[in-house]
């Protein structure tokens, strides 16, 4: 045992096991965890809890910084041991029971939470359960590679079991900045002016007397999946970072750019390498969650410090990372997530926000969530946090997938809005950009159907427009027609109009 890791006298005899910690969760509890992204999670309560499920009739309603990894959300679904699930997740077995209804799910602004819990809009928590470094003189905790929500629910849970993961290196001591917002309605300002600073202290405060268990474990955080740049990434990346070389040259950015924000996925790890190519220096993140790409563009020199709330990074980057830790420490901080994605310092500091799409409108309304208007994805994430109150909202995604070109990503009217027309500056698909600054909702259609869509779908978009016109509209429509993408799909498995002609015949 690393007794070691636990500096306060009176928790030494509070060890436990994975088991009997996950004992102390009852059927219709509210259980707040660590864990952002897979980064920090619970590695051995939360998978315990989910096994015993497998043998008793327990759910619990499970509030976490974001998504886990380690399956953790798969084998809580399997055994049924889900009654509702906040904020975020990324999990296909979870996603499933979540669009049959057997799992209540409420898709939450990352921001929010934290917020919601605190000014008691949701049921108190029973327990927290929380990822540590190690624990300090005081009880108090050293979080991992996440700080989250960890620290709300260190205040207001009931109880408190922690994880103490040895495998984390001690010298993350100083990587967190942990900042409680004052009580509604003496509530101060953010005091955050540059990704730098720090306003917070480096640990998360503990009630020693809501400790009920600590339990040790060693597993590293569930890998990043990092998927190489392709054509279609390649070609976006190239779209955006032209855009921004022009910015630079009309003498709208510098070469610093503003700081970044960059969201999950494949196209959004293209892009940030893509930064290593071009002109730029002195590069910032103020972001959510810190990818491969963030230390590729540390490495190469081009990128000075980022802000985050998460380290979620490929297997390969992890051991570099928590080997070589000292060489980064500098140049990183770890916040919680209300404060990494508060609409007051996105708005202060003028974030350049890129974030993915499932797809977008003609007139730049994007679905981020919903496949088909009805279905679960993952969830909003910090995307509506960042791109509402950003310096420039950028939205990516492919112009079209599956074989031949089935499923356009640029449609009349997306049946799910996450980011309206009102927050979406520039939209990039692997055809081109269209910038929205400035353009009213007919000028959109124009440079959106023109730069965006996919060579297969612009007549029939175009003629849609067209024949909206007709009825007249700020926001010209066809109601009878606006989802028919969608329902062509359903009944022939494309949405190319020529296709559903075909088939008729
Ligand atoms: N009908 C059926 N399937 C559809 C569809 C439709 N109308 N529209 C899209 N799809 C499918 C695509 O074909 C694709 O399927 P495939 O993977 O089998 O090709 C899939 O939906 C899109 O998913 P994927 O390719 O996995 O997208 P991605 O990895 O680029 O992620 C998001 C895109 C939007 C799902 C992801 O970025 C996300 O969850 N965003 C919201 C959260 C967020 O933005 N957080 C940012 C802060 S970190």
């Amino acid at each position: 045992m690393h007794l070691e890791r636990i500096r306060f006298q009176s928790y030494k005899d509070k060890v436990i096991s994975a088991q009997e910690a996950a004992n102390f969760l009852k059927d219709k509890m509210v259980v707040g965890t660590s864990g952002f992204t897979k980064a920090g999670d619970s590695k051995a309560v939360l998978p315990a809890f989910a096994k015993k499920a497998e043998f008793e009739n327990v759910a619990i309603t499970l509030i976490t910084g974001a998504s886990l990894g380690h399956n953790t959300d798969a084998n809580l679904a399997k055994n049924n041991a889900l009654y509702k699930r906040m904020p975020f997740q990324a999990d296909s077995s979870l996603r499933n029971k979540i669009n049959e209804g057997e799992v209540l799910f409420i898709d939450q602004h990352l921001s929010e939470t934290a917020e919601l819990l605190e000014n008691k809009h949701l049921p108190k928590l029973d327990f927290a359960i929380l990822e540590a470094t190690y624990v300090d003189e005081q009880g108090n905790i050293i979080p991992t590679t996440s700080v989250g929500n960890s620290a709300t629910f260190a205040h207001l849970a009931d109880k408190i079991i922690i994880e103490i993961n040895i495998s984390m290196p001690l010298n993350f001591k100083g990587l967190h900045d942990v900042f409680m917002h004052e009580k509604y309605p003496n509530r101060d300002v953010v005091n955050i002016k540059s990704t730098y600073d720090r306003i917070g202290v480096d640990y998360i405060t503990i009630d020693p007397k809501k400790v009920v268990g600590i339990v040790f474990t060693e597993l590293p955080d569930s890998a990043a999946l990092v998927c190489a740049p392709d054509k279609k990434t390649t070609a976006i990346a190239d779209h955006l970072l032209a855009f921004f070389e022009n910015e630079i040259e009309v003498g709208r950015l510098t070469k610093s750019l503003m700081p970044l924000q960059v969201g999950i996925g494949k196209v959004a790890n293209a892009v940030m390498s893509g930064f290593s190519r071009g002109s730029f220096e002195n590069l910032v993140m103020y972001s959510e969650v810190l990818q491969d790409s963030t230390f590729e563009l540390f490495d190469s020199g081009k990128m000075d410090f980022a802000s985050a709330s998460s380290i979620t990074v490929s297997e390969a980057c992890y051991k570099q990372v928590l080997k070589n830790f000292d060489q980064y420490k500098d140049k990183m901080v770890l916040r919680p997530q209300n404060i990494s994605n508060s609409a007051e310092v996105i708005r202060r500091l003028g974030i350049i926000a890129i974030n993915t799409a499932i797809e977008f409108d003609i007139y730049g309304n994007v679905n981020s969530t919903h496949i088909s208007g009805t279905k679960m994805m993952n969830g909003i994430g910090g995307s509506g946090d960042f791109a509402r109150n950003s310096f420039l909202s950028i939205f990516v995604t492919q112009s079209a997938s599956k074989e031949f070109n089935a499923i356009s990503h640029v449609v009349p009217m997306v049946p799910h809005i996450d980011h309206t027309e009102h927050d979406v500056d520039i939209l990039v698909t692997e055809q081109g950009l269209a910038d929205l600054r400035g353009l009213a909702p007919r000028e959109r259609v124009k440079v959106i159907i023109q730069n965006c869509a996919h060579p297969d779908y612009k007549e029939e978009l175009t003629d849609y427009y067209n024949r909206a016109c007709l009825g007249g509209g700020q926001t010209p429509h066809l109601l009878e027609e606006a989802f028919s993408f969608y329902t062509r799909f359903a009944k022939t498995g494309s949405m190319i109009q020529k296709k559903a002609i075909e088939l008729s015949n």
